[in-house]
C-alpha cells in the first residue's frame, strides 16, 4: 500500500484476521530543547523538538521508565514512551524571522484524533497492515531502557526509505514524497516517520543509536518488509510516527514559485535532515501483550488500558529549559541570541 487509505470493508476484514497491531493519537506533552536519545545530558540540547508521552521525560533517562511516570498523553494508559521530532519552523520570505509550526492531531479513518491536542498518531505494527506475522514471525517487545532513533538532523543527501512528507488537500494526504511540498498545502503538511524494526537482540542503544537496529523498510508506506538479517534477528514492533503540521497558517505569508520554499526543521534544516526519536516505556508486558494478541487491532483490546483524551491532555512535564519559543524570532531556539530576537509578537 503506497498510502494507507482503506475501505471500511477492508478495514473489517482486517479486524476478524489474525494479527495484531496498535494505532493510537498522543498529545503533545511539552515543546523544549531536550534529546535523552540523542543528546542525553544535555541542557538545553542542540535544536527544539515537539514530545508525547509519559511524564518521566527528563534530559537523561536511564532504565524503566514506567517504573517512574505517573502519567503520559498517549490513549493507551500503560503506555508511558517518549516520542519526538524535530519541531517544524516557517521562515517569512519578507523579513526572515521564525515562527513556529503547531502540530494539529491526525484525523486516521477510524475515530477522528478522539480529542487529541497537537502530538502525533502512534503506530506498532508487526508486519504490514493485512499480513497475519504471528504465524510467520514472532514479535519481541523492547526492553526496559531501551531507545532509537531513525533518519539523522545531518542528512543532506537522500534520506532513508520511511521518511516521507505529503500535502494535504482538500482532506487527501496525496503522493509521498521525499522532501517538503513545493505549493501550498491547505489541510497542513503531513510528515512520517517509520522506525527500524529488527533488533540485535541485546543492546538498549548504540553509539548512533541507530546500528543496534537494521532497517528492513525499502519503500514508503506500511509495506511488507523482507525477514530479518541474522546480523538483528529479533523482529520488534514496527514503530511508525504521523504528523500533521498546520502549515495553512501562514498561506497568506508566501508565494509558491516567487519564494523560496518557507518551511524548515528546528535545526535549519533540510527536508532531508528528518529525523524522529523513541524511548521505550510500556509498562511490564503490555506491549507484548498487545503484540501477542489478534484481537488487539487499531484501537486496542480488552487487556490493553485505554484512557479518554479528556484525562492524557492534563498530563504535563516541567519546563526544564526555561527559553521563550513562542511568537515571531529573529533566531532558531539554540541559534544566535534567541531571547534578544523575540519580538513577542504572535502569528
Ligand atoms: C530529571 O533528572 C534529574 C537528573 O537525573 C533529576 O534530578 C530530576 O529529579 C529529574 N526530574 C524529573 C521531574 O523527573
Ligand atoms: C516578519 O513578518 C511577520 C509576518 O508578516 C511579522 O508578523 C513579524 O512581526 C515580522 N518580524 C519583524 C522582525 O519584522
Amino acid at each position: 500500500m503506497k498510502s494507507f487509505t482503506p475501505s471500511l470493508g477492508l478495514l473489517a476484514a482486517f479486524a476478524t484476521s489474525a494479527q495484531a497491531g496498535l494505532r493510537f493519537p498522543c498529545s503533545s506533552l511539552t515543546t523544549q530543547r531536550l534529546d535523552p536519545a540523542a543528546q542525553p545530558g544535555a541542557l538545553p540540547s542542540a535544536h527544539l523538538h515537539m514530545i508525547v508521552g509519559g511524564n518521566a521525560f527528563n534530559a537523561t533517562m536511564e532504565g524503566d521508565v514506567a517504573s517512574r511516570a505517573t502519567c503520559t498523553t498517549c490513549q493507551m494508559s500503560e503506555d508511558f514512551s517518549n516520542y519526538w521530532v524535530a519541531h517544524m519552523y516557517f521562515k517569512d520570505p519578507k523579513n526572515g524571522t521564525y515562527h513556529r509550526v503547531m502540530p494539529k492531531p491526525v484525523q486516521p479513518l477510524l475515530g477522528g484524533s478522539q480529542g487529541a491536542s497537537g502530538g502525533l498518531t502512534i503506530y506498532y505494527t508487526q508486519f504490514d497492515l493485512s499480513k497475519d506475522n504471528l504465524k510467520q514471525q514472532t514479535i519481541k517487545a523492547f526492553p526496559p531502557g531501551f531507545r532509537m532513533t531513525v533518519g539523522s538532523p545531518t542528512t543532506t543527501g537522500k534520506q532513508h526509505a520511511g521518511l516521507s512528507y505529503q500535502c494535504i488537500t482538500g482532506g487527501n494526504r496525496g503522493t509521498l514524497l521525499s522532501t517538503f511540498p513545493t505549493g501550498k498545502c491547505n489541510g497542513g503538511i503531513f510528515t512520517t516517520h517509520h522506525f527500524a524494526p529488527c533488533w540485535d537482540g541485546k543492546s538498549l542503544d548504540s553509539p548512533d543509536h541507530q546500528s543496534h537496529m537494521y532497517n528492513t523498510v525499502r519503500s514508503e508506506g506500511f509495506d511488507n518488509a523482507p525477514a530479518c538479517p541474522s546480523s538483528h534477528p529479533v523482529r520488534v514492533p514496527q514503530v511508525t510516527f504521523e504528523i500533521e503540521w498546520d502549515t495553512p497558517k501562514f498561506a497568506d505569508l508566501w508565494t509558491p514559485g516567487k519564494d523560496a520554499n518557507p518551511f524548515q526543521w528546528s535545526f535549519e534544516g533540510t527536508a532531508a535532515g528528518t529525523h524522529a526519536d523513541y524511548m521505550f516505556g510500556w509498562k511490564g508486558d503490555a506491549l507484548q501483550r498487545a503484540m501477542d494478541k489478534p484481537e488487539c487491532f487499531y484501537d486496542g483490546c480488552g487487556s490493553i488500558k485505554k484512557q479518554a483524551m479528556s484525562e492524557a491532555n492534563k498530563c504535563t512535564v516541567k519546563d526544564f529549559v526555561r527559553e521563550n519559543i513562542e511568537g515571531w524570532s529573529k533566531f532558531l531556539p539554540g541559534q544566535g541570541d534567541s531571547m534578544a530576537g523575540m519580538t513577542g509578537m504572535k502569528a
